[in-house]
């Protein structure tokens, strides 16, 4: 069974789905954080999942990424699931772990790299939104895309009323995605 380290910044909704989706298909071993206070490490500590938090502010991100991965290296972790990260990983750091990154990104890749895709996405009067799970390259949200999910667009959508529907999409969508891959 592969062992998996998850990244968040936040509230970690996507990690708490791969976390219990994941059965027999991988092992959540650690989940790390660049943010000391996000909501989603209290998650994983009462779910007995070892956690790791560092913020890059003070120590500047050589430094950070060069602990992080030590921390993931120990860990055990073969595969690193980004869930709501908001931070971009160093070249370096991308090529040590070269086709072992995945993310999660709440439109249909390649549109709406970046950020505010929802509202992107109404504005530019579009019928279907989504997110798609994707390998993580040095290109921001450019790698190969390995799974998508639809949700579609209805009359009277704000970026907020989209973003959800989007979301429970992702729950679904990032644990089929992550189990289908560590199988491969
Ligand atoms: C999700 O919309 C994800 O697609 C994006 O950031 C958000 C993270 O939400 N990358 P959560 O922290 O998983 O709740």
């Amino acid at each position: 069974m592969k062992k998996v380290a998850i990244l968040i910044s936040g509230r970690g909704s996507n990690m708490m789905s791969l976390v219990e989706a994941s059965g027999d298909a991988y092992q959540v071993v650690v989940v790390a954080s660049d943010k000391p206070g996000a909501a989603g490490l209290d998650w994983a500590r009462e779910h007995a999942i070892a956690t790791f938090a560092l913020s890059p502010m003070k120590i500047g991100k050589p430094t950070y990424e060069a602990a992080l991965d030590g921390a993931l290296r120990e860990s055990g972790a073969e595969v690193i699931a980004l869930a709501g990260y908001m931070r971009l990983l160093s070249d370096d750091f991308v090529a040590k772990w070269r086709g072992s990154i995945l993310n999660i990104h709440p439109s249909l890749l390649p549109k709406y790299k970046g950020l505010d895709t929802h509202a992107r996405a109404i504005a530019a009067g579009d019928r279907q939104a989504g997110c798609s799970v994707h390998v993580v390259t040095e290109e921001l949200d450019g790698g190969e895309v390995l799974g998508q999910a639809e949700v579609a667009v209805e009359p009277g959508d704000t970026a907020e009323t989209l973003a959800a529907r989007v979301l429970a999409a992702e729950h679904r969508l990032y644990p089929q995605v992550l189990a289908g891959y560590c199988a491969r």
